[in-house]
């Protein structure tokens, strides 16, 4: 490969797409072309590493014009021979051969470092080629915001607003209907999406992962909203939010080289309304419209930052390490951090206190009209170990935020809390 640089600096792009990922790659190339290095992307995720090897060199001019762009002009794979992860927190080990094949693809191209763009499982594959000796670097990627050391991931503004201009649009039919809409979103077992969704669309019941539901309790709020002539009412269900019986409602079970497909918890919900009010329901699926699509200009800015900073922690040889973003700064923690602990919503977090505030139902039993906030306060002030700053409205370092005061796991999937929401 003819190159007019000596350093070289490898990308690739793995796991669900999401918007921004081009660019972070543009922010990656631009800034490694001005440090003096050039850089090569592999295609299809990790599989671009090993037999057969499948990489392009990027360079300022085969990477104009994408930073608007959604998708990965490298391409991604969320299955397959790198499927490290098979379920919350469960690391499968990658084959000894393919790690060796990595090693010397990255030997044969003489890569200063390898940058690897993904979320829980890509980065927990990242860390597994560190370990074994690779110069990697990570950036975290997901719409579902369930990495934890990091306020947000890119690729979650855009994934939240196209859910909120789908609520904005059911909010209209639904009122001059009189009906009940039910939305499901993704974000696999964290409730992120559903609930920055439901606050900005103004959807009147958010269920979640994190905050166990009844039917009785969506039901009530339906009539109260009636009692107060809103005959009309919008669901915004995540899709990871358990039935009320505690499963999870899928629509794939896990394979050896995939996650469970998650799905359908949407309909379930719409059913047991319809069957307990005996009220027209629709339901609407949003799916993959949240992952398609430009990035909005939030992610725009985060993908550019990420990008520029993995290259210099490549330049900096600060390998084994994830950018981050933690407001107001683009840092960097270990990957071991960062991987395996997903950040769920906090039950007693700002936002899930301010929709409470609002009279969003989260289909529990707080009641809407409690002063929720000040008990809350004052329940933390007798858990808060002191020296502690009170989690409200505070930015800080969720590593350094103690187990008690982190979310509770929710039928053992969610680990941790990141505290910005
Ligand atoms: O992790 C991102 C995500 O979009 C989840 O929100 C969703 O559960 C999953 O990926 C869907 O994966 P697939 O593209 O394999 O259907």
């Amino acid at each position: 490969m003819t190159s007019k640089n000596e350093r070289r600096i490898g990308i690739l792009t793995s796991g669900g797409d999401c918007p921004g990922l081009n660019a972070v790659i543009r922010g990656a190339v631009k800034s490694a072309d001005r440090l003096g290095c050039d850089m090569v992307g592999f295609l299809g995720g990790y599989e671009g590493l090993v037999d057969p090897v499948t990489f392009k060199p990027l360079n300022r001019a085969n990477t104009s014009g994408i930073l608007n762009q959604g998708g990965t002009i490298l391409g991604s794979a969320n299955k397959g021979r790198f499927a490290a992860v098979v379920g919350v927190s469960q690391r499968k080990e990658l084959a000894p051969e393919l790690l060796a094949e990595a090693r010397t693809t990255v030997e044969q191209l003489d890569l200063q470092g390898l940058i690897c763009v993904g979320g829980d499982g890509s980065l927990s594959i990242a860390q597994q080629l560190y370990e074994y000796g690779l110069p990697v670097v990570g950036v975290p990627k997901t719409i579902d915001n369930d990495l934890s050391a990091t306020a947000f991931t890119f690729g979650f503004d855009s994934a939240v607003t196209c859910a909120t201009d789908a609520l904005d649009r059911l909010h209209t039919t639904a009122a001059s209907h009189r009906r009940i809409m039910v939305l499901e979103v993704m974000g696999r077992h964290a409730g992120w999406i559903a609930l920055h969704t439901g606050i900005a669309g103004g959807g009147d019941v958010i269920l979640i992962p994190e905050i166990p539901w009844t039917v009785e309790n969506v039901c009530e709020k339906i009539l109260e909203r009636d009692s107060r002539g809103k005959h009309f009412t919008l669901v915004v269900v995540a899709e990871g939010a358990k039935a009320p019986d505690g499963r999870l409602v899928t629509r794939e079970a896990a394979r050896d080289d995939r996650q469970t497909r998650l799905g359908g918890i949407g309909h379930l919900v719409a059913e047991e309304i319809e069957k307990r009010l005996l009220r027209e329901t629709r339901v609407v699926v949003l799916g993959h419209l949240q992952r398609g699509g430009p990035p909005t200009t939030f992610d725009r800015v985060l993908a550019t930052q990420f990008g520029a900073h993995a290259v210099r922690l490549v330049v900096q040889r600060q390998f084994g390490k994830m950018v981050c973003y933690r407001p107001p700064l683009i840092n960097e923690v270990p990957i071991a951090d960062a991987v395996n602990i997903l950040s769920c919503v906090d039950p007693q977090g700002a936002a899930v206190q301010a929709a409470r505030a609002m009279g969003i139902s989260f289909g529990d039993s707080v009641p809407t009209d409690t002063p929720f906030r000040v008990q809350a306060n004052m329940e933390r002030q007798e858990r808060a170990p002191e020296n502690m700053p009170d989690p409200v409205g505070v930015v800080c370092n969720a590593s350094a935020w103690p187990a008690n005061r982190r979310a509770e796991a929710v039928g053992g999937e969610c680990h941790g809390s990141a505290p910005w929401d």
